[in-house]
């Protein structure tokens, strides 16, 4: 797509979809952790990385019509996507900016931000984070999902092959400037930089008719051809991993541990 600033996991149609199928199983824990953060009506937060916006519609849904949601995002693809929903329910407290997370962060005086899966493709994430912060008001809050251990994600009975793919995964977001396990340092900046802080593992261990499921087989289904075509994983190790979890689909007594992700919700002194 000309003129797409793509990142690792691409801007496609299929990477939408999967976008807003692990937002439906993350959306339950999204919900509590920003009403145990305090956000509410008539706030101004940030969606920090907003992608195609399905968090960013629930957040506009929380502040309402006198509130606003500034959707910060580098894929125009991602946006206008986002722009045409919040159009079409005349959702006029969304506010989209394209811009490269990597460089700046437009807006000031916010009362809260919402982060899931950005510090771990931003090149710099610590400069990220402290730009972030300087746009939070003093008393805000900070709620972040980023990873704390993304190698957690194994079937059993284990799978060499699916393995092998995990850690494909891991290794391309490296050789692209991010990193899957960004989620302690995140925590470890803030604390640094004087906020309170609040921190929760979280990791699933589901069997394939689990709707939790859906979310990382997904994954393997979107990405693998990507991760071959982008040379990161032999094609035949590819087509292994997706036989191993078709299988273990179907195989009585299968499990699959997810990724554990690290939830902090963190309050800007005043
Ligand atoms: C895994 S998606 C997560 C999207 C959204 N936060 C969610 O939870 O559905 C990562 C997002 O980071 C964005 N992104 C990656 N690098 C960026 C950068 N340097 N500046 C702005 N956005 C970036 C991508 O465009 C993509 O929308």
């Amino acid at each position: 797509m000309s003129g797409e600033r793509d990142y690792v996991l691409g801007t496609h149609d299929e990477e939408i979809d999967r976008l807003g199928l692990q937002h439906v199983v993350w959306r339950p824990r999204a919900l509590d952790a920003w009403r145990r953060a305090g956000f509410t009506r008539d706030q101004r937060l940030i969606d920090f990385g907003a992608g195609p916006g399905y968090a960013t519609v629930d957040l506009a849904d929380i502040v309402g019509p006198n509130g606003q949601i500034i959707a910060l995002d580098r894929s125009r693809r991602f946006l206008d996507r986002l722009e045409a929903v919040a159009e079409s329910r005349r959702l006029t407290q969304v506010r989209t900016i394209e811009i490269d997370l990597a460089a700046t962060v437009p807006t000031e005086g916010a009362d809260g931000a919402w982060c899931r899966w950005i510090f771990a493709f931003l090149p710099e994430p610590r400069a990220a984070l402290e730009r972030l912060a300087a746009a939070i008001r003093p008393g805000g809050r900070l709620v972040i999902h980023e990873y704390l251990d993304y190698a957690t994600w194994r079937l059993f009975p284990r799978s060499v092959a699916f393995e092998r793919f995990v850690e494909a995964v891991m290794e391309s977001w490296r050789t692209d400037g991010g990193e899957s396990d960004i989620g302690p340092a995140v925590a470890c900046w803030l604390s640094e930089l004087g906020w309170q802080i609040e921190l929760q593992p979280i990791i699933d261990i589901v069997s394939p008719e689990n709707l939790v499921w859906r979310w990382p087989s997904s994954f393997v289904t979107v990405n693998s051809e990507r991760l071959v075509s982008l040379g990161r994983l032999a094609g035949e190790d590819a087509a292994k991993a997706c036989a191993d979890l078709a299988a273990a689909e179907t195989r009585p007594g299968t499990l699959m541990a997810t990724p554990t992700l690290l939830e902090i919700i963190a309050k800007k002194p005043r």
